[in-house]
């Protein structure tokens, strides 16, 4: 069983004013994935520290195996979730981000103001989407099929020394 976690940071979804559509779109991709679970999903504002410490809780308390974030990727000043995955991880994962803005390109120029990260704290991989439903669809259609030869190497490989 791969658990993922899913973590819309949003301050309008986090008041409740806006509908989280693109939390809803990443759970059902998800399901696509086999052996997938979505073992929880939540809410929080454009907060460096709230995003943190549900990083960390996910991670180091219920060891997801994956951690999928959406939105606060941009350019606006309060968009800071790069900032708190860096915080968190423990190693980077460029190629993933880095995949997905090459990939994403194709779609939109936009796709370069996204300042997504992704990256591994113990045996969980962390990746930032970008916040709109679309955005979500179109990065994850092209990470999905490689993230369960990512996670297995994760899980099975040995500790470190
Ligand atoms: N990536 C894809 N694949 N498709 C998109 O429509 N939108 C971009 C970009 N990445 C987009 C995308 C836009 S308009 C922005 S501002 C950035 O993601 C950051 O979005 P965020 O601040 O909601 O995370």
């Amino acid at each position: 069983m791969l658990t993922v976690g899913v973590l819309t940071i949003s301050d309008g979804a986090a008041k409740g004013e806006r509908q989280d559509i693109s939390g809803e779109n990443i759970r059902l991709l998800v399901a696509q994935l086999p052996e997938a679970t979505v073992a929880e999903s939540r809410i929080v504002p454009d907060e460096r520290e709230e995003i943190a410490a549900v990083l960390r809780e996910w991670s180091d308390e219920k060891h997801f195996n994956l951690i999928l974030t959406t939105g606060g990727t941009g350019m606006a000043p309060r968009d800071v979730t790069p900032e708190a995955t860096r915080a968190v991880i423990e190693r980077e994962a460029q190629g993933i981000a880095e995949g997905m803005r090459a990939y994403s390109l194709k779609y939109t120029p936009m796709a370069m103001l996204s300042r997504g990260i992704a990256g591994t704290r113990g045996r969980t991989l962390i990746i930032n989407l970008p916040g709109s439903p679309k955005a979500v669809r179109e990065c994850l259609e092209y990470i999905l099929p490689v993230l369960p030869h990512a996670i297995n190497l994760l899980v099975e490989g040995p500790k470190e020394h």
